[in-house]
């Protein structure tokens, strides 16, 4: 049993050069990427996205950080991949991530974290309509 989960390499990552890292990973772990691309996001694209998050205090924040360069999208597939790469991640606080995970090894702040991964199947199927809408 396959699904899918969308990866983000948010601005962070791409500008620190951790975006062959990233895929690495996901790579290394058996996880197959059935589509990418690199873009810099529109705020509307960024508020749909982070819907959930609309009325936290860093909403703001967020959605100014996530189009303020460009970022890698991807579609990546393979049996439970939603949490796959939710461990591969590590946790939204990269203090409290254990080293071994992307934000464990690579950031120190929630709002920079390197990487975004879809909390569940019905999250990931709303969020690869928004990034990818006919493809999948
Ligand atoms: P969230 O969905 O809670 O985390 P995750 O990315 O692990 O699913 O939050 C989305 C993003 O919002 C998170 O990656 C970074 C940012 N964020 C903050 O800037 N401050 C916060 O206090 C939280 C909870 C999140
Ligand atoms: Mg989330």
């Amino acid at each position: 049993m396959s699904e899918r989960t969308l990866v983000l390499i948010k601005p962070d990552g791409v500008r620190r050069g951790l975006v062959g890292d990233v895929i690495g990973r996901i790579e290394r772990k058996g996880l197959k990427i059935v589509a990418m691309e690199l873009r810099t996001l529109d705020a509307d694209t960024a508020k749909a996205h982070y819907a959930e998050h609309s009325e936290r205090p860093f909403f703001g924040e967020l959605v100014e950080f996530i189009t303020s360069a460009p970022l890698v999208a991807m579609v990546v597939e393979g049996p439970r991949a939603v949490e796959a790469f939710r461990a591969l991640a590590g946790l939204t606080d990269p203090v409290k991530s254990a080293p071994g995970t992307i934000r464990g090894d690579h950031a120190l702040e929630i709002g920079e974290n390197v990487v975004h991964g879809s909390d569940s199947t019905e999250s990931s199927a709303r969020e690869i309509k928004i990034f990818f809408p006919d493809r999948f």
